[in-house]
């Protein structure tokens, strides 16, 4: 593994199926450009973006050109860094969904050539950015390549969803192992690559104040929530066959829980974190069909109004079935049965066109006794609460008691604020220049390893099952612009808890 501390790494071949897709577009070329400009990557190295559109160099330097333009973090700048960086990018034209020999060969020849070009065998990087559907048979026409088995600098990296359900998943590892050495593979996870996502790990394990506490006798419960002010977009025809649980709970929202709630690692070895994530993973309740109905909610979107603009109803999307029963929102209680979280729920939930964008974890402590004030001072009294903002805001809020200056013992909330920004002036690396930065280097923490996968398939295969088997009768049940259907507050509610929503989150602060 190399050292990504030390700029310039070794040199890299990048190999991108899906290269004139959105996500090379949007994500994977502007964090390359950033790593480019950051002065990470050596000068020796080549992208090729492979797909079946007709484009010659130039047209596909000109298509990402755009994507920088409107999505890099460092804005484009003419004679800047694009110059130099765009003499790094190719384009092969071919169909990879034969996975046959003869194609593949084209790629076998680029690296034949760029082995001789620069005299030795570089990284290379097989990323494949394409519909799930594709994953099985491109695997295997990268393995048709010569010395891509059991090759520690060749590796391959793959989008979500990795699989459908627990079988599909099961069945493309077992491929994979087939092709690969687990080493090789790569499950990428955006939201492990966000910094916020990353401190956890920091937050919890490089300070004394935290871990004594961080247990069921201290907290009372933890929320996560990952709302979007965003609908379907064109993705309907992907959506209709995922829904919020499969595309935000089974992935994101669970690795971040993982983070949250997994024992301190001895190492920041790649198999030792993954090791007590997949701890927590095991851990969680598997709820039968009952317990399905009373702890996990679903929702999907009605038409209406989102920041002031009239918005179709999920059923009116392009490519959605007018009688969908895919899910938009989705909440669940979950519980871990081990020691440390005994009776302490993890509340979890994720919607599209919801009431503002926002990616949050709350620690809600437990409340401490308050008769040593008169009634009078703890009326605005509440229970200690760390809110870890992971989006729009990078912040860490610990809210307390103070007392309120003056002449009698009156009580109230105030915060105490940690913001990445007005801390660090640095700017912050975007998800995925992290993440391919670590694949470049070979380090894959970040990443999911076979069995974690698995694990959260089971977590949510008894929700997802008994949802395809129960047609929803009450959807559309929520507006645009909400928190997602009342049946989610309810669900909490019979806790005697809450959601607690930005507005309240924040509304505190010296109040
Ligand atoms: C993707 C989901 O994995 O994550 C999308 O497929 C979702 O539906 C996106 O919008 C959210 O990511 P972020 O980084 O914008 O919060």
């Amino acid at each position: 593994m190399e050292n990504k501390d030390q700029k310039n790494i070794a040199p890299t071949l990048i190999f991108i199926f899906g290269g004139s897709g959105d996500l090379n577009h949007r994500k994977l070329t502007p964090a390359l450009f950033n790593l480019f400009a950051d002065g990470f990557l050596d000068a020796n190295f080549k992208i090729f973006g492979i797909g079946r559109t007709d484009y010659s160099d130039q047209d596909f330097r000109s298509h990402l050109l755009e994507g920088i333009k409107s999505f890099s973090r460092r804005p484009y700048e003419k004679d800047g860094p694009w110059d130099s960086f765009q003499e790094h990018l190719f384009y092969l034209q071919m169909d990879a969904g034969t996975g046959a020999k003869k194609d593949f060969s084209v790629i076998e020849k680029k690296i034949k050539e760029t082995e001789k070009e620069w005299g030795m065998k570089p990284n290379i990087l097989f990323y494949l950015s394409v519909k799930p559907q594709l994953f099985p048979v491109i695997a295997k026409g990268i393995a048709t390549i010569q010395d891509t088995h059991h090759c520690s600098k060749c590796r391959i990296v793959i989008e979500k969803p990795f699989g459908h359900d627990l079988e599909s998943a099961v069945e493309l590892n077992q491929l994979l192992k087939e092709l690969f050495d687990e080493e090789q593979i790569y499950r990428i996870d955006h939201f492990l690559g966000k910094e916020t996502v990353q401190n956890i790990l920091a937050f919890r394990f490089a300070n004394a104040l935290f871990e004594p506490i961080w247990n069921n006798k201290y907290i009372d419960h933890v929320q996560i929530t990952a709302a979007e002010t965003v609908g379907v977009e064109e993705r309907g025809e992907y959506y209709e066959t995922s829904g919020a649980l499969r595309d935000m709970i089974q992935n994101h929202i669970l690795q971040v829980l993982c983070m949250v709630a997994m024992e301190a690692p001895v190492s920041f070895d790649a198999n030792e974190i993954r090791n007590k994530k997949v701890d927590v993973l095991k851990a969680i309740r598997i709820y039968n069909k009952e317990e399905i109905r009373e702890y996990a909610v679903r929702g999907q979107y009605n038409a209406g109004w989102m920041m002031g603009k009239q918005v179709k109803a999920y059923r009116e999307e392009t490519n959605v079935s007018p009688n969908s029963n895919t899910e938009t929102f989705a909440a669940v209680k979950f519980m871990i049965d081990n020691w440390r979280w005994n009776n302490v729920p993890f509340y979890v939930r994720s919607g599209k066109f919801m009431h503002e964008k926002l990616t949050t974890i709350i620690i809600q402590f437990k409340e401490t006794p308050k008769y040593s004030f008169p009634s009078e001072a703890a009326e605005t009294w509440r229970a200690n609460r760390l809110i870890i903002t992971i989006q729009p805001e990078n912040d860490i809020r610990l809210m307390f008691q103070a007392k309120r200056p003056g002449q009698t013992m009156s009580l109230n909330p105030v915060e105490m604020v940690f913001n990445y920004n007005d801390t660090f002036k640095e700017p912050q690396p975007e998800a995925y220049e992290t993440l391919l930065l670590d694949a470049i280097c070979g380090n894959s923490t970040q990443f999911m390893r076979n069995d974690q996968v698995e694990a959260a398939w089971k977590v949510v295969m008894p929700i997802l099952e008994s949802w395809q088997n129960r047609i929803s009768v009450d959807f559309p049940n929520y507006s645009p612009g909400s928190w997602g259907p009342e049946e989610s507050d309810a669900m909490i509610a019979k806790d005697g808890r809450s959601w607690i929503n930005t507005s309240n989150q924040r509304s505190s602060k010296g109040s």
